[in-house]
């Protein structure tokens, strides 16, 4: 070969390493993030909020898809799928980290342990909430924020108003201990089911009534299959935004950064949205019709606390005393 033409094979050699590198360079990364509600729900507006910003910002190098309502894992599922890498981020309810080894979070369970949602950013937001993400490295995950809901309603087919009415009653809840307990405080049977069996189990009779915000219940229609619904805040419920920590850990620094900004502002916009998208939702459920709707007097809200006191010391063992402390102390601190 002569030396004119050892140089154009190498020029060309070059030029498909350097085609090859700018292919590789314009690869978009991508994030899967799965959920299990529906895409008009706190969660799910966020969810898309963070896509927008993170694809903004990044300048279309990260590409964030969205699975929302179960469609790719239900609840346990994608925890798993996130410890393998199937998906890189999700956003599980603070009630379903117990199976991750981390039990402090049921903390977020027990009955009427905020008395607002100031009381519950002050845990969040401050070292509580920090600590109790970075328990989640050891386990591969990484935490990046805490996302509302709200407070909790309770359904079933007759009034809820006095904790006798619950005896008996099989009851939905999500899997967790504290939520168990407390289902067992007011004389029902709780039954542990994925977020995406509920509503076939309400109408199949499987149970007969179960706790969630407004927002979830309207948007999978578990009031088409109750009649009765009381508007009791008797407890909370929250995510923990998550990512898979190799994943995260091996994303260039900048983009990494940027994503943490993405992540900010979208929990900001989350935190303006929960409360209102509640409230849209209970009055949906409302206008409906299906449902009467039962507000507890102070009355009535002061029997539910007292019968579910007893959470408190069954379940401090497994949660951790000095965490229920701690959060009590930080709540009275906010003056809340
Ligand atoms: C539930 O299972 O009821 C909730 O955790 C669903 C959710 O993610 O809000």
């Amino acid at each position: 070969m002569n030396r004119t033409a050892v140089q154009i094979r190498l020029l060309s050699a070059v030029l498909l390493a350097l085609a090859g590198n700018a292919a590789w360079a314009q690869a978009p990364i991508v994030i899967k993030f799965s959920h299990v509600v529906a895409p008009d729900t706190p969660k799910g507006r966020a969810a898309e909020r963070f896509k927008l910003l993170a694809e903004q910002m990044t300048r279309g190098r990260v590409k964030v898809q969205v699975y929302p309502n179960s469609q790719l894992y239900k609840d346990r599922e994608e925890l798993e799928a996130l410890q393998l890498g199937a998906v890189q981020m999700l956003a599980p309810s603070l009630a379903k980290f117990s199976p991750l080894g981390v039990k402090e979070f049921e903390a977020f369970d027990l009955p009427y342990i905020f008395p607002s949602k100031q009381a519950l950013y002050a845990v969040t937001e401050g070292r509580i909430g920090r600590g109790l993400l970075r328990k989640l490295e050891s386990k591969g995950i990484t935490g990046l924020a805490y996302w509302d809901n709200g407070f909790k309603v309770m359904s079933a087919n007759k009034p809820l108003l006095a904790p006798p009415d619950f005896r008996g009653l099989r009851m939905r809840i999500q899997a967790s201990r504290v939520l168990e307990a407390q289902m067992r405080s007011l004389g029902a049977q709780p039954l542990a089911l994925a977020f995406s069996e509920t509503t076939p189990a309400l109408r199949d009779g499987v149970v007969e009534g179960t706790e969630n915000t407004p927002s979830n219940m309207f948007t999978q229609r578990m009031h088409e299959s109750q009649k009765h619904l009381t508007v009791s805040n008797h407890g909370y419920l929250g995510y923990a935004v998550i990512v898979n920590k190799k994943f995260w850990d091996g994303l260039p620094g900048g983009i990494r950064k940027t994503l943490e900004k993405a992540m900010m502002e979208a929990t900001a916009y989350e935190k303006t949205i929960a409360q209102r998208t509640n409230d849209a939702a209970l009055e949906a459920i409302r206008r409906a019709g299906t449902i009467t709707i039962h507000t507890l007097s102070p009355q009535q809200q002061a029997e539910w606390r007292r019968a579910m006191q007893s959470v408190y010391t069954q379940m401090e063992a497994r949660i951790g005393k000095d965490v229920v402390q701690a959060i009590r102390r930080e709540v009275d601190k906010s003056g809340k």
